[in-house]
């Protein structure tokens, strides 16, 4: 039966056993005209394969690419002591042939990129650039992470939704849309999921969705991508502080999960210095934020990146301050209370201070923003002067004003950018490392 490399581990115990393998040749080496070893990739993982004498003598062999893909037959052997292979063991193989056979000279998998490329370079050859180690691991840990997400969600009883991506509702401002036609109608793609997640809460009580959103950010910085994975959460009958506690054990018990389950390994690997925040995460309001710019002597720019004076109360905290102020602080913040006017029309006011808003950002160090949250008006009049407050014509909403109608109840949840989740778990240097194929400004989508 042919085999998947991480199966075969188990097998080398029984080392008489055949086996057959199908893969990309992923490393090649020869040595005199005798011996020839091949790293095959199958993607569950590497397996060293010798060829000896005469099945390194063909034709097929001498022309062998790399990243072509071959089929081997052989037996499996630990390898001998002060020689290394993947797992410890090797494959001597006694049968081999091409399936497909990629191109040599100029054209060369390894003539396409290298680690100095231009990272222009890397994005055009993404499809390339996927099979290469530390983009392999990525992506294997990036999916280890969503099923912790997952699995955090499932075993404390939320449901799972698919909200769609076509909508007429703007939920995070209208200068980031993405505008399409709907059959001769406009319509956007999805900022955020959350008008549908409220309106699943009261037929399956608490939900989250993992789906994309998408933001027309005419910036290039390094947490900002134009299509994004969201993974976002709504919880009916919550305080404000229940849905900080809720946020707190989200991302405690999915960072325990990676650092103790089967990728542990790969991923201290990729961020050996990491070290898990604990619980509780500092809480700071923005008015606190405002007053650390200050006594720091941090000022506000204008759009052509002049100083003109230090941040006042109700000024918007850009990317670059909170991510010194993040840095600086070097622990999770979860900043709270922002003003309404900074905030979106949903967010309900503070009852201790009407000017700030229970709503919440959770900053991580190296990345800022990475989480943001709020409770959600519930009341029909307060969410009118909400619309009103921000110039949204409330006529495409009305299947969302229509719930404060049939049963409202308290209730908040956040989005989180997966992207930006990854870049600070394992400490990348931009968003677009994260993503099988990256969408961003000034990158065409290929
Ligand atoms: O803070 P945002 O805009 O909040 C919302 O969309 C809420 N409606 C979510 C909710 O309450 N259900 O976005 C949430 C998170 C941000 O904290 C950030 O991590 C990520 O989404 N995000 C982006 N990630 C990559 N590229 C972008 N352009 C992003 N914009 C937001
Ligand atoms: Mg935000």
């Amino acid at each position: 039966p042919q085999a998947k490399l991480i199966k075969l581990r188990d097998t080398v115990a029984n080392r008489s056993h055949r086996v057959r393998v199908k893969g990309w040749v992923h490393r090649l080496r020869t040595q005199g005209k005798s011996l020839m070893f091949v790293v095959l990739r199958d993607g569950t993982g590497f397996l060293q394969c010798v060829l000896n004498d005469k099945l390194c003598q063909t034709y097929d062999a001498i022309t062998l690419t790399r990243e072509s893909t071959i089929e081997v037959f052989g037996t499996l052997k630990l390898v001998p002591e002060g020689k290394t292979a993947p797992d410890g063991h090797e494959l001597i193989v006694d049968y081999w042939k091409v399936i497909h056979k990629a191109p040599g000279g100029l054209d060369a998998f390894e003539n396409k990129f290298n680690t100095e490329s231009d990272p222009s370079v890397l994005l055009d050859q993404r499809h390339l650039v996927l099979r290469e180690d530390k983009t392999t691991k990525i992506l294997k840990l990036r999916s280890a992470i969503l099923f912790a997400f997952r699995q955090h969600f499932f075993e404390n009883g939320y449901f799972e939704v698919t909200p769609p991506c076509l909508v007429q509702t703007q939920v995070e401002g209208g200068s980031t849309l993405f505008h399409l036609q709907y059959y001769g109608q406009p319509a956007y793609l999805t900022q955020s999921s959350q008008l549908y997640l409220e309106a699943a809460c009261p037929a399956l009580g608490d939900v989250f969705c993992i789906q994309e959103s998408f933001r027309a950010e005419k910036s290039s910085t390094r947490r900002h991508l134009s299509e994004y994975t969201h993974l976002e959460a709504e919880c009916p009958f919550i305080s404000f502080d229940q849905l900080l506690d809720r946020l707190e054990f989200l991302i405690t018990d999915v960072v325990d999960r990676i650092t103790t389950g089967p990728f542990k390994e790969m991923f201290y690997e990729m961020n050996p210095g990491f070290v898990a925040p604990k619980k509780p995460f500092r809480r700071m309001r923005y008015v606190e934020a405002i007053q650390w710019l200050n006594e720091h002597g941090v000022l506000k720019k204008d759009d052509d990146g002049n100083e003109v004076g230090p941040f006042e109360f109700g000024d918007d905290i850009p990317e670059a301050p909170e991510r010194l102020m993040t840095d600086t602080i070097n622990e999770p913040i979860m900043l709270c209370e922002f003003p309404a006017e900074i905030k979106s029309f949903y967010m309900p006011r503070c009852s201790h201070d009407n000017r700030v808003t229970e709503s919440v950002d959770i900053l991580m160090p190296g990345v800022g923003e990475i989480v943001g949250g709020s409770m959600r008006i519930w009341d029909l009049q307060e969410l009118m002067a909400g619309y009103k407050r921000e110039e949204i014509d409330p006529s495409p909403y009305y299947w969302f004003t229509d719930q404060r109608k049939y049963g409202s109840y308290p209730h908040g949840g956040y989005g989180l950018g997966v992207e930006r989740f990854l870049a600070w778990l394992l400490n990348l240097d931009h968003v677009r490392e994260t993503c099988l194929f990256p969408r961003h400004y000034g990158r065409p989508c290929q």
